[in-house]
């Protein structure tokens, strides 16, 4: 199952050097299972040759209302009715004028107006020098066509083909790809805003020296990207691993336990759920050195002595909020053996409404992953699948809990 299986987007082009990322982008919306229909400005043809954009999307590329292969000569209607959405990438500064003012003289702006509104969404990527972006005429604009019903994009921030830095980059084809997902995903969780602790946590003996765990946070990452797609402001609260970010997520990196608390704690003061998916180092050297540990050639080994690292899922659990239903807690189990059992004895002593057991050593880096989601009613399994659709699966089941 592909994630845009059975959804075709018209892919228009307006004029700007971010056009050549266009390409990409719809390939990756075709990787997704999308079909793509591509519409280019005369501007966007003198930055990337239609030819490239027909040879990706595999279709003819439009560009003139006056096109005749259209039998009734109307390819503003007919490539506008069929479409799950209208995508423009990029849009320009002079195109967002053109929306805004409902203009119809050429024919993407004509087919953004003819569009059955209440039925086939735009979607818009801005992409403009950062005084354009930056501009009240621009700014103006936005507002506007957001208010007419548009979907505006964000825009990155960095280095511009112009040589400036600033905003009013176009976002990258990854993240419009994971926007178009986003926006087709049920916004179960809207007005929700969700915390989320992945990875493992890593634990100082001297300043080159640890104990770690296998933990990868994929599936922790994979929480917070399906909690963002259905509609809720998240924080992935990471430890030291070598993921991206989810598009759209709050990321703070943290190393021990005692950070992951730190960071966590007052976090979980604003948040209204709280899903633990981080291995937490369950202790952490009683004492760190400042300097290395050095082997001094006689033989003998140092002598570690541990303590316990605060549990950061059982704090949160006994918040005021927490237990006052404001904040509803997820926990985590991963074991090795007896799932159910364990799972469920851990739900209690966490003092959670909902416990999700794996088993760790089957799952740690993998990309599937099976769950056993146990709470007060019983036990349900979401069995073997892709942790990112395992992520999705979770969202549902947490957001038809929430009061
Ligand atoms: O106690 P155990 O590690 O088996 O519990 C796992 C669950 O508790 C996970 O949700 C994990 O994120 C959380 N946890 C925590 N802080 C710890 C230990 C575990 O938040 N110190």
């Amino acid at each position: 199952m592909k994630e845009l299986d059975g959804k075709h987007i018209v892919l228009g082009l307006s004029g700007g050097i971010a056009c050549y990322k266009s390409a990409e982008l719809c390939r990756l919306l075709i990787k997704q299972g999308a079909s793509v229909q591509v519409v280019m400005t005369e501007a966007a043809a003198q930055f990337i040759t239609p030819v490239t954009m027909q040879a990706l999307s595999n279709r003819p590329v439009y560009g003139s209302q006056w096109d005749a292969r259209e039998p009734n000569h109307m390819p503003h209607i007919n490539l506008s009715r069929g479409a799950d959405a209208i995508l423009i990438a990029p849009c320009s500064a002079d195109f967002f004028a053109r929306l805004a003012q409902g203009r119809a003289d050429e024919l993407l702006s004509l087919l953004c107006l003819a569009r059955p509104a209440d039925r086939v969404p735009l979607l818009l990527a801005p992409a403009m020098n950062r005084e354009m972006w930056a501009h009240p005429a621009t700014q103006r604009n936005l507002a506007q066509v957001a208010q007419d019903g548009a979907v505006v994009l964000g825009v990155g921030h960095g280095d511009q083909a112009c040589g400036e830095t600033g905003d009013g980059r176009m976002l990258e084809p990854a993240e419009l790809l994971e926007e178009v997902i986003a926006f087709f995903t049920p916004k179960l969780l809207a007005g929700q805003r969700v915390l989320v602790t992945a990875g493992p946590t890593f634990e100082s003996i001297d300043p080159v020296r640890g104990i770690t765990n296998h933990s990868s946070g994929k599936m922790g990452f994979a929480i917070a990207r399906a909690a963002r797609e259905a509609g809720a402001e998240v924080t992935l609260v990471a430890g030291p691993v070598h993921l991206p970010t989810p598009h759209g997520v709050r990321r703070v990196n943290v190393r021990s336990a005692q950070e992951m608390l730190a960071v966590t704690e007052p976090q979980a003061q604003d948040a209204t759920v709280f899903i633990a998916t981080a291995a937490v180092a369950d202790w952490r050297p009683a004492t760190q050195s400042e300097q290395k540990i050095k082997k001094d050639g006689s033989g003998q080994t140092p002598v570690l002595g541990f303590v316990e690292n605060p549990d950061i899922l059982a704090t949160v659990a006994q918040s005021e909020r927490a237990r006052s239903g404001q904040l509803f807690c997820v926990g985590f189990a991963a074991e090795s053996h007896d799932l159910l059992a364990h799972a469920s004895a851990k739900r209690e002593r966490k003092g959670v409404p909902l416990l999700v057991g794996n088993i760790g050593p089957a799952t740690f880096g993998q990309d599937d992953n099976a769950l056993l989601l146990v709470d007060a009613q019983g036990h349900r399994e979401l069995p073997h699948a892709s942790k990112r659709v395992l992520a999705r699966q979770l969202v549902a089941e947490i957001a038809r809990r929430l009061p």
